[in-house]
């Protein structure tokens, strides 16, 4: 079923999300070939660049070379970026660039125009500012947020998209505020590491970095009120999106497309294909011929959409449980 994303014409709406099932051509060949509307890119992160920088200089003793080991690791991983990105646009799907935007130089306004030269669709900002002082209020935060999508939208002319953390005070202003500045869209949501800790040990230990088909209940809701109060910001859902039926949910709560990573992990590559089938077979079942028919019917805004204040069990177990 074909849809609009971020302007863009797709051939289906499920995309395939910034991880490693799109950080090299055969990978991203795999997801054309299964039948993916587009692709987003493994980030660019800055981050890398500075601790590689770092490490080499302390563990292979480059002294002070520090800022000229940044510049050359930064090229050079960039340039594999570019030329992966090059590559992959030849695939046929639109390719979105993805740009880790954390540091505080300005250097991803320079991948940002290098992504879109090198045939970058559109471009996806991953931003996430973990808070760990407590004098800085959100509202700093989240005008960082804001900063970001000025720059890179004043330094490219293809669409921009914005991905977003989960735990916001409020994501309809923050949607409002990138809109303003020129963001087309925002996915919902950035799923992160989380550092998990083995109490026999006494140490860290990785989460599992994959997500549950749970995990999507939550980004329904907020798909559904933000895809009513900013309907100029095209949402994707990330998180959770592991079949059919819940990219239908994501489409219904108003989602122009479906970003999916874990799906991949638990089912293959061919879980494109099947949820792709699933839509149209449910689409065709429900007389809806297009997805503009039956995209965001159970929004924030439809006759039930008060379904979505309910936020406390109140009715739930009124005499306790046994
Ligand atoms: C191993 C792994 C690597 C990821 N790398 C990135 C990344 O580089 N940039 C990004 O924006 N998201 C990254 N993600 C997050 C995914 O794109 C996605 O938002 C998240 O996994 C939730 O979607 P899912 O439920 O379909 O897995 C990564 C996820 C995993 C599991």
């Amino acid at each position: 079923m074909k849809a609009t994303y971020l302007g863009l014409d797709l051939s289906s709406p499920v995309v395939v999300g910034s991880s490693p099932y799109t950080s090299t051509l055969s990978n991203i060949e795999r997801c054309a070939a299964a039948g993916a509307g587009a692709v987003v890119l493994k980030s660019i992160f800055e981050e890398q660049i500075f601790r590689q920088a770092a490490s080499m200089e302390r563990m292979e003793g480059y002294g002070d070379a520090g800022e000229y080991l940044e510049r050359y690791l930064g090229d050079a991983y960039k340039g594999e970026l570019l030329e992966l990105l090059r590559a992959a646009a030849a695939t046929g799907i639109p390719v979105i660039g993805s740009i880790n935007c954390m540091g505080t130089g300005d250097a991803w306004i320079d991948y940002a125009t290098s992504m879109q030269q090198a045939g970058a669709a559109a471009l996806e900002l991953n931003v996430f500012l973990l808070p760990t002082d407590r004098r800085t209020p959100a509202q700093e935060l989240e005008q960082h947020y804001a900063d970001i999508v000025r720059k890179v939208v004043a330094a490219v002319t293809i669409p921009v998209s914005v991905k977003l953390p989960q735990r916001l005070t409020n994501v309809l202003s923050l949607g409002d505020a990138l809109l303003a500045r020129g963001a087309r869209g925002v996915v919902l949501y950035n799923r992160f590491f989380e550092p998990d800790i083995d109490i026999e040990k006494i140490a860290f230990v990785n989460g599992d970095p994959f997500s549950q088909p749970g995990e999507l209940r939550n980004v329904l809701r907020s798909t559904a009120l933000c895809s009513h109060a900013l309907p100029q910001l095209d949402v994707a859902v990330s998180t959770g999106v592991h079949d059919g039926t819940a990219a239908v949910k994501a489409l219904l709560c108003g989602a122009s497309a479906v970003q999916v990573c874990s799906a991949i992990h638990y089912h293959g590559y061919e879980v494109i294909g099947a949820i792709n089938r699933f839509v149209d077979e449910w689409a065709g079942r429900h007389g809806f011929d297009t997805l503009a028919s039956f995209r965001g019917r159970m929004d924030y805004g439809s006759s039930e959409g008060d379904f979505y204040q309910r936020v406390q069990y109140m009715k739930y177990f009124p005499h306790g449980v046994e």
